[in-house]
């Protein structure tokens, strides 16, 4: 691998030390956590012992905002990898007596911490926390990006990626659409930064005007407004959440209006190639973004996602605790 010396989230034999996006990480080091995840994906099977790659290490679990998945599937993923995991109560925290969050962090890496699984609603605050501590000297002190505001939600993108492969075995002569509320959407960019570095020839993006990026197409993709067109043909349909705790001003009519033009119903489904996936990162609305009979239906993959997530975090955590800087 070559040594990197711009991207943050590299040591300098270009190996993955925080994992805070990702928008710039080479192919190798996204298909490198995807066959590490192959590895994993047994482990904590009623057969499968856990395995010992962090015994002695303490994994806090950094939650700002809300999450179901997303933290209880990186405390499992820890559990199995036999790190000690403290999940930060934030409400009972003294942030919520008005600490800084540079504050917070050098209190616990002063419990000595090895790793901070980070979810905040401020982009960039992963980043900031991984400068923090290259500042102050905690270089074995390793940062893990559990999603950040609308700017990237890096282990779900490679859970999707992981999921995508599981069905379709190969990215190279993928379609993929990404449906829904895409401005506000970190899974989204995620999700396109990967696809777009792992060879997927075609990403759609469809959605209305006022829930798409101004200069999306920079990113790589084909816009589209219209469901049917968008959805023509296409291996798998990632839907996504209408972020409403994002959005400022009336972006939408009203939820049932969005439901008939974008949301995904058997009609809409139909367009897409008969064994297409369906894919959500949860949570889920139903009858907003995709109908239940969609949701529970043969088509969809929603649920092994979840599963998937548990392999890909143990992937993630493993192989950046494995790193030095
Ligand atoms: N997909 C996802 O991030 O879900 P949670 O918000 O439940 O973690």
């Amino acid at each position: 691998m070559m040594p990197s010396t711009t991207n943050p989230q590299l040591n300098r034999n270009g190996e993955l030390t925080h994992l805070l996006s990702i928008e710039g990480l080479p192919r190798a080091v996204l298909e490198n956590v995807l066959s590490t995840a192959d590895a994993f994906a047994g482990v904590g099977d009623r057969e499968v012992k856990k395995v010992p790659l962090l015994r002695g290490k303490s994994v806090f679990n950094l939650f700002f905002e809300n999450s179901t998945r997303t933290r209880t599937t990186f405390e499992i993923a820890a559990k199995r990898l036999s790190a000690d995991v403290i999940n930060l109560n934030i409400n009972a925290s003294s942030t919520a007596k008005g600490e800084s969050l540079l504050d917070t962090v050098d209190n616990l890496a002063a419990m000595q911490a090895d790793l901070f699984v980070v979810r905040h609603a401020s982009s960039g605050a992963p980043h900031l926390i991984a400068s923090h501590l290259d500042r102050i000297g905690a270089h074995h002190i390793h940062v893990v990006n559990a999603g950040d505001g609308r700017h990237a939600h890096p282990t779900q993108g490679l859970l999707d990626m992981y999921t995508i492969r599981h069905y379709k075995k190969d990215f190279s002569q993928l379609t993929v659409a990404i449906v829904g509320d895409i401005l506000h959407s970190r899974v989204a960019r995620s999700d396109i930064h990967a696809l777009t570095t792992l060879g997927c020839p075609e990403v759609r993006v469809i959605g209305p005007r006022t829930l798409l990026p101004a200069h999306v197409e920079g990113m790589g993709v084909k816009v589209f407004h219209d469901m049917a067109a968008g959805l023509r043909d296409v291996d798998v349909v990632i839907m996504l959440r209408l972020q409403n705790e994002r959005m400022r001003g009336a972006l939408l009519p009203s939820p049932q209006e969005f439901f008939k033009t974008y949301g995904l119903s058997p009609e809409k489904l139909a367009h897409a190639k008969p064994d297409a996936i369906v894919m959500h990162p949860g949570p889920m609305n139903r009858g907003v973004e995709i109908d239940s009979s969609v949701a529970d239906g043969g088509q969809a993959v929603i649920l092994p996602q979840v599963t998937f997530g548990i392999a890909v975090r143990m992937a993630v955590l493993s192989i950046v605790a494995g790193s030095g800087r």
